[in-house]
C-alpha cells in the first residue's frame, strides 16, 4: 500500500466550532489578522496579542469544543490503513491530537496554540493555562520570553524538511478544509503531484487552488471525509 499525506486546515474544525479565518468578514475572532498573528502586531501591542491567544486557548479547552466526524475519521485511517499515514496540520487547535495520532504522524506546521515558547531559552512548553509577559518560562524561570508558539505571518513555518521528504514520496495527497490562501501549504499539491501523487480536495467550496487537484469532494468534512476514509479503506 503506498504512502499518503494530508494536508488540514481550518475547515476541518469548523463544525467543532472553531471560527475559519477567512470567513466574510476578513476578520479573526473580531480583530485583523495583520494585529494578532505577525510580529509586527505582537511588537506593537503584546497586551492584545497575549489577550487574544489566552482567549482562543480558554476557548480550546472549553467542554463544548470535540473532535468531530472528519478528524476521527482521519485518525481510523491511520490505524486500519496498511500503508504510511502523515497528517500536516496549519490548525493551531489540538483536534487531530485528541482524536489520536502517533506523535510523528502528526505535524503542526504553524505551531499549536497549547504550547509557548521562550525567546530567551528556546524551550518550548506546554501551557493549557493563560500566560503574558510577566509569567515565568517553566524551564529558564525567567520572565518577559514567553509567546505564543503559533507561526506567525512573515515567519518560516515548522517542519518544512519533513513535510517536503513527505510530499516527495506520496502516493496520495489530501488537502481537507483548506482555501489554498496561504504559502507554502497552498502549494504542496503541486509539490506531491510533481513526483507523481494522485491529489484529492475535500472542501466545502473550490479551493483558490483545487484546478491543480485530480479529484474533488464538495460538501462539509464531517460528511465528506468519514465517506472519503470508508472508500479508501
Ligand atoms: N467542511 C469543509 N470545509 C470547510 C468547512 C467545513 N465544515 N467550513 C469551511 N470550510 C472551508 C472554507 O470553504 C475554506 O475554503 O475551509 C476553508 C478554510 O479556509 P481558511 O479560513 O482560509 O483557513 P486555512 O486555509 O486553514 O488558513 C490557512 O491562514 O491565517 C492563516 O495561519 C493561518 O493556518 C491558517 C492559514
Amino acid at each position: 500500500m503506498g504512502k499518503i499525506v494530508i494536508l488540514t486546515g481550518a475547515g476541518i474544525s469548523a463544525e467543532s466550532g472553531i471560527r475559519t479565518f477567512r470567513a466574510s468578514d476578513g476578520l479573526w475572532e473580531e480583530h485583523r489578522i495583520e494585529d494578532v498573528a505577525s510580529p509586527d502586531g505582537f511588537r506593537r501591542d503584546p497586551d492584545l496579542v497575549y489577550r487574544f491567544y489566552n482567549l482562543r486557548r480558554q476557548q480550546l479547552l472549553s467542554p463544548e469544543i470535540e473532535p468531530n466526524a472528519a478528524h476521527l475519521a482521519l485518525a481510523r485511517l491511520e490505524r486500519a490503513y496498511d500503508g504510511e499515514v502523515v497528517v500536516v496540520t496549519q490548525n493551531i487547535d489540538d483536534l487531530h491530537d485528541r482524536a489520536g495520532h502517533g506523535e510523528s504522524r502528526l505535524l503542526h506546521m504553524h505551531g499549536e496554540l497549547l504550547k509557548a515558547r521562550c525567546l530567551l531559552c528556546d524551550t518550548i512548553a506546554e501551557f493549557r493555562t493563560d500566560f503574558d509577559g510577566q509569567t515565568p518560562c517553566p524551564a529558564c524561570g525567567e520572565a518577559g520570553g514567553l509567546r505564543p508558539h503559533i507561526v506567525w505571518f512573515g515567519e518560516m513555518p515548522l517542519y518544512m524538511d519533513e513535510i517536503y521528504h513527505h510530499l516527495s514520496g506520496c502516493d496520495l495527497f489530501a488537502a481537507i478544509g483548506t482555501s489554498g490562501n496561504v504559502y507554502p501549504a497552498a502549494g504542496f499539491v503541486e509539490a506531491a503531484a510533481a513526483h507523481g501523487a494522485r491529489t484529492v480536495e475535500l472542501n466545502l467550496e473550490p479551493s483558490r487552488v483545487h484546478s491543480a487537484f485530480d479529484e474533488a469532494h464538495q460538501g462539509p468534512a464531517t460528511e465528506t471525509v468519514p465517506r472519503w476514509v470508508d472508500a479508501l479503506l
